[in-house]
């Protein structure tokens, strides 16, 4: 059974796609254990409790510094004991020791297709917002490992998405998450669960070529 931690800052409607696969059979063989925020108020940590998972707030102003804040970050995760940590929606840049400490288990979702529209600065509605002024006809969303860079790791899946004529950044966001995110999210984390992506602390594997989340067994 895989052990996920999720790390969130919003809305969770991410956190609620793996939540639904996991109940729907979408996703088989692993297990949210516990889900983390960094806001205590984000709507993702009653998404969470409204499923019956445990849910931490971690803040940073609640802590004398950002060192305290970091240790006390990689201390809820440790907790849950996670073989996989979770970025959905998670606005905080990760402690280098997390990063270290996890490499190779870490993923995060990123709405657009990597290399454009990400790095520092490109997040939530900025991305679309520069999608639509670059007038690019296709963006989408992408799930990386993740490394000590913004939106840097190695690329797992990616699906593309239309840009459509008088799309708003609200609009393509919405879209973007439905037809992407909330999509190919979920099938890394049952193609993990299945061994068809392989986890480990040096560095991460290929996906094996056995099935895919697209076609492969949901
Ligand atoms: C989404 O666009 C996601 O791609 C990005 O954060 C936004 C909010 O995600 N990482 P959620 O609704 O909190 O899952």
């Amino acid at each position: 059974m895989l052990k996920i931690v999720t790390l969130v800052s919003g809305g969770g409607t991410n956190l609620q796609a793996i939540i639904d696969a996991i109940e729907n059979g979408g996703i088989k063989n692993a297990q949210i254990v516990k889900v983390i925020s960094n806001k205590a108020d984000a709507y993702a940590l009653e998404r969470a409790a409204k499923h019956g998972i445990a849910a931490q707030a971690v803040v940073k102003k609640e802590f004398p510094d950002r060192e305290a804040f970091n240790d006390a970050l990689i201390a809820a995760v440790d907790e849950a004991a996670p073989d996989l940590v979770v970025l959905a929606g998670f606005l905080v840049v990760l402690p280098v020791k997390m990063i270290e400490k996890y490499r190779g288990r870490i993923i995060n979702i990123h709405p657009s297709l990597i290399p454009s529209f990400c790095g520092n600065g490109f997040y939530g509605l900025k991305v679309h917002e520069a999608a639509l002024a670059r007038g690019v006809k296709v963006t989408g969303a992408t799930v990386h490992f993740v490394d000590e860079g913004t939106d840097t790791g190695p690329i797992i899946a990616q699906k593309a998405v239309e840009v459509k004529e008088g799309d708003t950044p609200e609009i393509l966001q919405r879209r973007v998450m439905e037809q992407a995110e909330w999509v190919i999210l979920p099938g890394v984390i049952n193609d993990i669960a299945h061994g068809r992506i392989k986890l480990s602390r040096s560095h991460p594997e290929e996906r094996s070529d056995e099935g895919s989340y697209y076609g492969g067994e949901k």
